[in-house]
C-alpha cells in the first residue's frame, strides 16, 4: 500500500471502493462548508487535510491546549495554495458560546473533535475534562442549532462500553463508565439525542477505538500508547506495559476514522441519523503483539530495537481490559469500509514518525 505521507501534493486521498469513493466524487463536484473543532489536534488535522484535498471550505476552531499550530502548518504545506485559501483558523475555546456561534455561521457540517482526551488526565482533573467535554460540547450543540447546520458529527469513544464484558462491542449494549472521561462521552451521546428530539438537529456520534496515525502527539504524560512507544523505541528508551501485556485493543488507523466522519457528515440515509457508531477496524491486538509489531518495523531504522523487550508494571486505574468492535452497524448504515488494518496503518504512521522524530 502506498504511504499517505509520501502522497504527492494535491493528490486525492486514498479511496476505498463503494460509498466513500462515490462521496468523494460528489464532494468535489458540490463542495460544502465544514467546521472542524479540535482542528490543531491529531484527528482534526487529518480531517482538515482530507477535506482540503477534496476542495472543501473549512473553518477550524482550536484553543491549542493539546493541539499544535505545527499540525496545521504541515497540512497547509501538503495542499495546493488554492485549497489552502479555503481554510480559516480561529484560535478560541468551545467554552465560549459566542466563539462557537460565530464559527458555526453558514456551516453545512460540523465535525466536533475538540475535547480533552485521556482517561488518566480525566482522573487527575475531572473538572477540566468536564469543562471541555460537556460544557463545551453543549455550547457547540446550541451554536449548531442556532445556525441551523445540516449535520453535527461528534467524537464519542469506545470508553462508553465501560465495564460491560461483552465482546465484540455492539452499539446497543454499553456498561457503566470507568472514568470521568467515559462519563463525558456518554453524556455527549445523551445530549445529542435530546437535541435531535427537541430541535431536530441531525447528530451522529462516532465511537472511536484507539485511533492512531501521523500527527498523534508522542510527548507528554498523557500520550497514547502507539506514539509513546514509537518515540521510546526510536530513542532507545524503556517501554513500559501497564499490566501483563494481554490487555487488548482494536487499533484504528486514522484514515478509517476520516472516512467515517465524511460518510456520517453527508449520509442521506434517514436511518443513519441520531445514532452512534463504532469506528474501528474490527481486529484485536494485545499490547504484547503491538510491541512486537512496532519493534519489527522500527528495527529497520534502529537495528538494536530487534533486541528490545518491554518492562511490565501495574495495571492503570480506569483502563478497560479488552476492546474489540463490531463494525457492522457503520458498514450497513453508513457504507463504512475501513481501508487500513493495524499493520498497514503502522507502516504509514511509523514512516511519518521516523521523518519527524529522528
Ligand atoms: N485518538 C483516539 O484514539 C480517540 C479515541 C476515542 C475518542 N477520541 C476523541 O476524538 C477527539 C479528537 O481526539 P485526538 O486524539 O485528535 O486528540 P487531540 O488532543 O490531538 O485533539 C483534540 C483537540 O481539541 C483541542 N481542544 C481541547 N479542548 C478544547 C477547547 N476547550 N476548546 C477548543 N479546542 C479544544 C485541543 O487543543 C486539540 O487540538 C476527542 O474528542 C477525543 O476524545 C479520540
Amino acid at each position: 500500500m502506498s504511504s499517505q505521507n509520501s502522497r504527492a501534493v494535491n493528490s486525492p486521498p486514498k479511496l476505498s471502493t463503494g460509498a466513500y469513493k462515490q462521496l468523494c466524487e460528489t464532494l468535489r463536484e458540490k463542495p460544502r462548508k465544514w467546521l472542524i473543532t479540535g482542528v490543531a489536534g491529531f484527528i482534526g488535522s487529518n480531517l482538515l487535510e482530507n477535506l482540503l484535498l477534496l476542495d472543501q471550505t473549512v473553518i477550524g476552531l482550536d484553543n491549542l491546549s493539546t493541539g499544535h499550530q505545527r499540525n496545521i502548518t504541515e497540512v497547509i504545506s501538503a495542499v495546493d495554495p488554492l485549497q489552502a485559501s479555503r481554510f480559516s483558523f480561529v484560535e478560541g475555546d468551545i467554552g465560549d458560546l459566542t466563539t462557537c456561534r460565530s464559527c458555526c455561521d453558514g456551516v453545512d457540517v460540523v465535525l466536533h473533535q475538540a475535547a480533552l482526551g485521556s482517561v488518566p488526565r480525566s482522573i487527575a482533573d475531572p473538572i477540566a475534562t468536564n469543562r471541555s467535554n460537556i460544557d463545551g460540547f453543549l455550547n457547540m450543540l446550541v451554536a449548531a442549532k442556532i445556525s441551523k447546520v445540516s449535520r453535527f458529527v461528534y467524537a464519542s469513544s469506545s470508553s462508553v462500553y465501560g465495564d460491560h464484558p461483552g465482546l465484540p462491542k455492539v452499539e446497543s449494549v454499553t456498561g457503566r463508565p470507568l472514568s470521568p472521561y467515559a462519563v463525558t462521552k456518554a453524556v455527549n451521546e445523551l445530549y445529542a439525542g435530546v437535541f435531535g428530539l427537541n430541535y431536530h438537529l441531525e447528530c451522529i456520534g462516532l465511537r472511536y477505538f484507539n485511533v492512531f496515525g501521523r500527527r498523534q502527539d508522542p510527548d507528554g504524560m498523557y500520550a497514547a500508547v502507539i506514539p509513546k512507544w514509537v518515540n521510546s523505541l526510536l530513542r532507545g528508551e524503556a517501554v513500559y506495559i501497564n499490566g501483563d501485556g494481554e490487555t487488548s485493543r482494536d487499533f484504528c488507523y486514522v484514515a478509517n476514522a476520516v472516512q467515517a466522519n465524511l460518510l456520517a457528515g453527508c449520509t442521506n440515509n434517514p436511518d443513519a441519523l441520531m445514532q452512534a457508531y463504532n469506528v474501528a477496524y474490527g481486529e484485536v491486538t494485545t499490547l504484547n503483539e503491538l510491541f512486537t509489531l512496532l519493534c519489527d518495523r522500527i528495527a529497520a531504522y534502529r537495528p538494536l530495537t530487534a533486541e528490545a523487550s518491554p518492562h511490565y508494571r501495574d495495571f492503570r486505574p480506569g483502563d478497560v481490559r479488552h476492546s474489540l468492535a463490531d463494525i457492522s452497524k457503520a458498514q450497513t448504515l453508513l457504507g463504512y469500509a475501513p481501508t487500513h488494518s493495524i499493520r498497514e496503518g503502522l507502516d504509514e504512521a511509523i514512516s511519518w514518525y521516523i521523518k519527524h522524530l529522528l
